[in-house]
């Protein structure tokens, strides 16, 4: 039931803090992890060599995220791969490989395919799943849900700040058992965790209005382009995705620093593009590098839409507009970072009066190949 909402994406959206909060609940004892479905397999966890995420759409740039989390934090090799192409180019398998998949619904067939075919040639296979009994957790030997709640919203986003909440739970969970960080390290994330949801109900009251405003404003735009580096990279490729999906505009995420590479030749005068700018704390000078990618567009006339976080004012003089996200260790910036993005596409598929929860040609769960 959508209640009193416009639509139930505008539900699903502001129950993000809670679907964050419902995925670490229970999961979380004393500033550890423990996550009760993976009893019984921490040799497996301690065994493996190298993990292997594979999904679709939404769910595989939360792999992306999850990909940064697990390698630094594990320090096992991590891939990402979209599972439609996984399995047509004789991919290289064992048993000391983890498959990780992620689907919302549990049921995309591509995603179910390919997890079939790890699992046939030898590789354990982790489902991440939104939906209790669903195809894909119960091909795989094991499972972690996300407890988003259902998601009825054709285009998915509850879903994907739960998704990278779970990937960052087992990142923390293997690197405990691996030893590859201390327990002060993890109880540091774990803390870290736990202000999410508060810090997401945060974004909700300082800049919805302001976002939708700046929808509203956008309703005419054709073209948006989103840069982002690092945990930044595979958001920007997100908001990209939802504002496809939603508004039926053409719009690219794309690697800041890749922008030199190709991209720059795309902005002309009055181009938006928005920008998911690092926390200065993050390392590899990546603020400065990100600040000077907004100096290299802005000169070019690009309008420059930021989301940083609070209290980080090099971007002032650059953004035509700046979208505020509160103070978060580097790695949990993405879960920020995301939801205004999510409000943005919502705003404007609103503003050119579309219907936001059953977009034209998609369909919530792709049951074929
Ligand atoms: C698409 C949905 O069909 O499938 C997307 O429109 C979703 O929102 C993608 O991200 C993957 O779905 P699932 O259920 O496997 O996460």
């Amino acid at each position: 039931e959508k209640g009193g909402w416009s639509s139930f994406m505008a539900k699903e959206v502001s129950e993000e803090p809670d679907a964050v909060a419902n995925t670490l609940r229970g999961r979380i004892r004393e500033g550890h992890i423990e996550i009760p479905e993976l009893d019984g397999m921490d040799d497996l966890l301690t065994g493996i060599d190298r993990i292997l995420v594979l999904a679709c759409g939404t769910a595989a740039y939360a792999g992306m995220v999850g990909k940064y989390a697990l390698e630094s934090w594990t320090r096992v090799p991590v891939d990402v791969e979209l599972a439609h192409e996984f399995r047509y180019r004789d991919p290289v398998l064992s048993p000391s490989t983890l498959v990780v998949s992620i689907s919302q619904s549990g049921e995309t067939m591509d995603t179910l395919m390919a997890v079939k075919y790890a699992r046939e040639r030898g590789a354990k296979t982790l489902s991440i799943c939104n939906t209790q009994g669903a195809t894909i957790p119960r091909e795989s030997d094991a499972v972690v849900y996300t407890h988003a709640g259902p998601e009825v919203a054709v285009a998915s986003t509850k879903a994907f700040v739960a998704q990278i909440t779970a990937l960052y739970l087992l990142a923390l969970h293997v690197a405990r058992l691996r030893g590859s960080l201390s327990p002060e390290q993890i109880a540091e994330n774990v803390a870290e965790l736990e202000a999410i949801p508060g810090k997401l109900s945060r974004v909700l009251e300082t800049e919805q209005d302001r976002i939708e405003q700046l929808a509203h404003w956008m309703g005419d735009t054709r073209s948006v382009l989103f840069l982002g580096r690092n945990v930044g990279y595979p958001i920007a490729m997100e908001g990209a995705l939802k504002l496809k999906e939603l508004a039926y505009i053409h719009a690219e995420g794309f690697a800041a620093g890749e922008l030199k590479h190709g991209p720059i030749a795309l902005i002309e005068p009055g181009q938006p593009v928005f920008v998911i700018v690092p926390s200065p704390r993050a390392e590899g000078e990546m603020h400065r590098k990100v600040i000077s990618s907004i100096e290299e567009i802005r000169a070019r006339g690009a309008r420059v839409i930021a989301i940083a976080e609070e209290g980080d004012a090099a971007v002032l003089p650059l953004a035509d507009e700046v979208l505020r996200i509160p103070l978060a260790a580097p790695m949990f910036e993405p879960i920020l970072g995301v939801m205004p993005l999510h409000i943005f596409a919502m705003g404007l598929a609103t503003a050119k009066g579309l219907d936001v929860d059953q977009p034209r040609n998609l369909a919530k769960s792709v049951t074929v190949e």
